[in-house]
């Protein structure tokens, strides 16, 4: 695999294809002995998490399950602005109904309390989150989420779905922001 660029910056490859698939079946088997017998609502947190969406809700192959979108923006560029704009909301009634949140990665978590703090208000039976990724060095708000697909290092990372200024999102591989070296460590 090869780095790419975006944006003038470089990135190496991270996490490849192969390993996020077998993460996601994983992932998909804990959700299912979990919660497979209660007719979950998937709750997909968009843009970025679209593809790991398609993908973990496929896997987890429960027959009651059901998905619906809600729209977020907090991050611009590379860092996150610390208020999280709704964009497009949620029309479902999710009284009494177990729901999934599924982000791609939860960095500061203020993405993810925002989400809980809405969704307690319509009184779900319960409410879960599952996350490709997370960055736990940088959470600063909110639980651990309850299904992780990585921990990793608070680093920019971009690919299945996640972006850089909306773009990168098509890559199939996770890649992580090459970090400057000094021209000594190059040689
Ligand atoms: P949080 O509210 O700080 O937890 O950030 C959540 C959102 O920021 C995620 O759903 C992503 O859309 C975005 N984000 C956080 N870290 C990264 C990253 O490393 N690359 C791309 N987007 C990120
Ligand atoms: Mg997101």
């Amino acid at each position: 695999m090869d780095e790419v660029t975006f944006k003038g910056l470089t990135f190496e490859p991270y996490i490849r294809r192969e390993e996020i698939a077998k993460q996601v079946q994983r992932m998909a088997q804990e959700i299912k002995s979990d919660c497979g017998d209660e007719n979950p609502l998937f709750l997909c947190v968009l843009n970025g998490a679209f593809m790991f969406a398609a993908d973990l809700f496929r896997a987890c192959d429960i027959h009651d399950a059901e998905i619906t979108f809600i729209r977020f923006k907090s991050y611009e560029g590379m860092s996150s602005t610390g208020s999280v704009k709704q964009i497009m909301g949620l029309n479902e009634n999710i009284e009494g109904r177990t729901v999934i949140i599924v982000e791609d990665i939860v960095d500061t978590g203020v993405t993810a309390q925002e989400l809980r703090n809405l969704l307690a208000t319509r009184n779900p039976k319960e409410v879960k989150m599952a996350t490709l990724l997370f960055k736990p060095a940088s959470l600063t708000v909110g639980p651990r989420p309850e299904f992780v697909g990585f921990e990793i290092p608070s680093k920019f990372i971009i690919g299945y779905g996640l972006d850089i200024d909306e773009l990168a999102r098509n890559l199939s591989d996770i890649y992580v922001l090459k970090e400057d070296k000094k021209d000594d460590e190059q040689a």
